[in-house]
Formats: C-alpha cells, structure tokens, sequence
C-alpha cells in the first residue's frame, strides 16, 4: 500500500511558455508530476503538442495551446482559454526565449528588434495578461527565465549582445513589478540559467551535456559544466510553490558557480 501523495503544486494552474523544448518543457512535466494543471504553450506547435500527449499519457492534467509571446492578441486567446477550462490562473512561467549569435558590430536592427520583442516585450505582455487574474484570485507566482548573462558580460564569447540587453531588462523589469504587485500577493521572481544542455544548444550543433560542458570547464565550478533542463524546472517548481511564499524580487541563479568566479 502506497501513501498518499500531495503533490507541491496540487490545486495550482500554471501557465508556462516555450514548452515544446528545454526548460520549459521539463517544467511542464514537473508541474504536471507535482499536481498543477499545466497549460503548456510555444509557438511551435506539432512538437508541443507531441510531447504534452506524453505527460498527459503518464496521467498529467496538461493543455497544449499555440502562443507567440511577441502579440498581445495570442495572450488574449491563451488566457481566455485557460480561464474557461480551469478557471483561474496561479502560476506564470516567462521561460521562452531566443538567441540570435551577433555581437554589438554584427547585429542588425531586425535581429535586435526579434530578441527584444520575444526576450522582453513578451515577458510584459505575459505579466500583463496573467495579474488581473491573480489580482481576482487573491495572488500568485510569476518566474520570469533571465540569464547569467543579465549579470556578467562575455558570455557566448561577445556574441548576443541584444541577448544580454534583453535578459538584463527582464531582471530589473522582474523586480520592478515583485515591488508593485506585492500588496496583491503576487509574487516575481526571475531564473538566471547557465549553461544548460537544452535544445538552444542542439541548435548550434552541440550534442550532449558532457560536450556543452568541455566548451565551460573554467568557467562553472561544478561538472560536468553545464546542467540540465531539469536543474531549472526544479528551480521553476520551487518559485512556482508556496515553499517560496516569502520569497519575491529574488534573482535565483542555477549556473554550477560560474558567476561566483572572480
Ligand atoms: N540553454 C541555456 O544555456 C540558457 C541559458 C540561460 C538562459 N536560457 C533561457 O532559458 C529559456 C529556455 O531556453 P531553452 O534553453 O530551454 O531553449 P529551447 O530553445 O530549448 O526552448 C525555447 C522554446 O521557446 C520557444 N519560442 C521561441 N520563440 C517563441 C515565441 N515567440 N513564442 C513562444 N515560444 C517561443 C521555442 O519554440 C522553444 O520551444 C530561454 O528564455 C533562454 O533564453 C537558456
């Protein structure tokens, strides 16, 4: 006879974008796991809507829906969805994110522009569409993903220099709304990954975490020098529960020690 399991997240409904890969979706099958109603969103959605049949099949409450965090309009239609299936929102994970690989020489203003709409803008607008709901619902938990690059400069050898602009503005953005919103419960809090073996890396060719890691020994403290997707999730599962309910405004680094390195 089993005992009984409460999950650290049951009764919660969470909403986590950029789900269909990484950290995101590894925060989807934690949530899912801990007992949250998870509406699990990307704008890609053949592979999103794959892997969320996955958790669901391992008995997971989770809602597949398309959202481009860069346009208002597809938050409108997230949140009304979410609204009438499950009827309140608790917890926001801003974990989308992009990377464009050109330093401040190299960059042109559409790429700029891409990773400031999607980096920081879509932050707010997710900020902006969950807190009138949390406001109703008495509180919640937004946990917006930054970078150690909103903290040190030379990651990615100077490239990404609107990277590092737009993770830097979603730390002060973060604590800007931890201060205004805390009379309402509402809880921000911001995630500084480092390097962490997910599909931004597969991206630009690297294979596993063991190879990530050769590219940042001297770097992080901890091997095998990068961590993974689930070292965030649990980061994301942390901020999302009420174990952090005096916790807000926090930057909570998960980077195996790098930025502690002179
Ligand atoms: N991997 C790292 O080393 C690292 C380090 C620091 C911070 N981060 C941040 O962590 C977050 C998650 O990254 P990841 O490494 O899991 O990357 P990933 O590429 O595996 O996942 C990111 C997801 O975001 C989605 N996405 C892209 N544009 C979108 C949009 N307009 N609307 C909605 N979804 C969109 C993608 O489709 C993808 O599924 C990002 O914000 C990233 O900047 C990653």
């Amino acid at each position: 006879m089993g005992g009984i399991f409460i999950g650290r997240l049951e009764g919660k409904v969470a909403i986590i974008t950029g789900a269909a890969s990484g950290m995101g979706l590894a925060g989807a099958q934690l949530f899912a796991k801990e007992g949250a109603k998870v509406v699990a969103t990307d704008v890609v959605v053949e592979k999103l809507e794959r892997n969320v049949n996955e958790i669901i099949e391992n008995g997971g409450d989770v809602t597949a829906l398309q959202l481009d965090v860069s346009k208002p309009e597809s938050w409108s239609d997230v949140i009304d969805k979410t609204i009438r299936k499950y009827g309140k929102i608790d917890v926001l994970v801003n974990n989308a994110g992009i990377h464009i690989a050109k330093g401040i020489l190299e960059a042109e203003l559409d790429d700029w522009n891409k990773v400031m709409a999607i980096n920081t803008t879509g932050v707010w607008l997710g900020m902006k569409a969950v807190i009138p709901h949390m406001q109703k619902n008495g509180g919640g938990s937004i946990i917006n993903t930054s970078s150690i690059a909103a903290i040190v400069g030379g990651i990615g050898d100077g490239h990404g220099a609107a990277y590092s602009a737009s993770k830097g503005a979603v730390r002060s953005l973060t604590k800007h709304a931890a201060q205004w919103f805390g009379e309402n419960n509402i809880r921000v809090n911001s995630v500084h990954p480092g390097a962490i073996f997910t599909g931004m890396a597969e991206a630009v060719g690297i294979k596993t975490q063991e190879n990530m890691g050769s590219h940042y020994n001297g770097k992080a403290a901890l091997r095998p020098y990068a961590g993974e997707s689930m070292d965030i999730a649990n980061a994301y599962l942390y901020l999302a529960s009420d174990e952090s309910k005096y916790v807000t405004g926090l930057e909570l680094i998960v980077d195996g020690g790098w930025t502690t390195r002179s």
